[in-house]
């Protein structure tokens, strides 16, 4: 990554820098099949894939956070054989990671709702949360069975219970906080998503209050080095104000 290893120049406006967190809705993965006359599975396959490739360069060129959007809370609605096929997925990248993860200098997190996952998916869930505690490499998040809403109604329906239990009384923003899946990292700086859309499909709604968003039309299983490299670049030229003047 060439371009934060240049030295600003006189008079060029400030930098923004590498944001230290990226999230990517990784779609497009069923038009890029259907492009090649694959069927649909094949696109996932072939993301799943990508994923991999740029998790270890976001770890190479030193981002601490990359959260990812694998599959929705509103995706159980595609046909039965696509939902199994990237339940596959996820169970092959799950035991993958059990092994690769020290070796690799990636952490491994799940966010999402595991109940709806099979045993065997949400006990790979805990071991790569417990396998991750003492790996200090780039953070990345899976978001599985993962919706904004869900996550906010879940963080409110914990709230309640501490209510009850006479352990909460007062509700602030660090509460909130707190009961989200993202609770113990910065929020995102950068989100991208791929594949020609221009939406967040409930996607991080509370965390993004102030991300910078990058979308462009590359299917997600195209999208490279050199495409987040871009991405990359886009986000540097940003002045982020965070409501101040500056
Ligand atoms: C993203 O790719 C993966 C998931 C949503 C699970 P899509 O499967 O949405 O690909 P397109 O948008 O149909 O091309
Ligand atoms: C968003 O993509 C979810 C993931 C990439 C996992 P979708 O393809 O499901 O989003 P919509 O339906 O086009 O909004
Ligand atoms: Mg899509």
């Amino acid at each position: 990554m060439e371009l934060f290893k240049k030295k600003k120049t006189a008079g060029e406006p400030e930098r923004t820098g590498l944001p230290r967190h990226i999230a990517i809705i990784m779609d497009g993965n069923g038009r890029w099949a259907k492009k090649r006359g694959l069927p649909r599975t094949a696109g996932h396959a072939a993301g799943a894939e990508n994923f991999r490739k740029i998790a270890r360069y976001c770890r190479d060129v030193g981002i601490e956070y990359l959260t990812v959007y694998a599959f929705s809370t509103e995706n159980w609605s595609r046909p039965d054989d696509e939902v199994n096929a990237i339940l596959g997925i996820l169970e092959n990248y799950l035991e993958e990671a059990m092994e690769r993860m020290r070796k690799e200098n990636i952490r491994v997190k799940f966010f999402g709702n595991p109940a709806r996952l099979s045993p065997k998916i949400q006990e790979l869930i805990k071991k790569a949360d417990e396998i991750s505690r003492d790996i200090t490499g780039c953070q990345v998040n899976v978001c599985f069975n993962y919706g904004a809403r869900d996550e906010m109604v879940r963080a409110m329906q914990t709230y309640a219970e501490e209510v009850k239990a006479g352990r909460a009384n007062d509700i602030t923003e660090a509460d909130v906080n707190r009961y989200l899946y993202s609770a113990d990292i910065p929020d995102p700086d950068l989100i991208i998503r791929p594949g020609g859309e221009c939406r967040l499909s409930n996607f991080l709604l509370w965390q993004c209050a102030y991300a910078e968003f990058y979308f462009c039309d590359t299917y997600w299983p195209d999208f490279d080095e050199a495409e987040l490299d871009k991405a990359l670049e886009a986000f540097s030229g940003r002045q982020r104000r965070f409501g101040k003047v500056k």
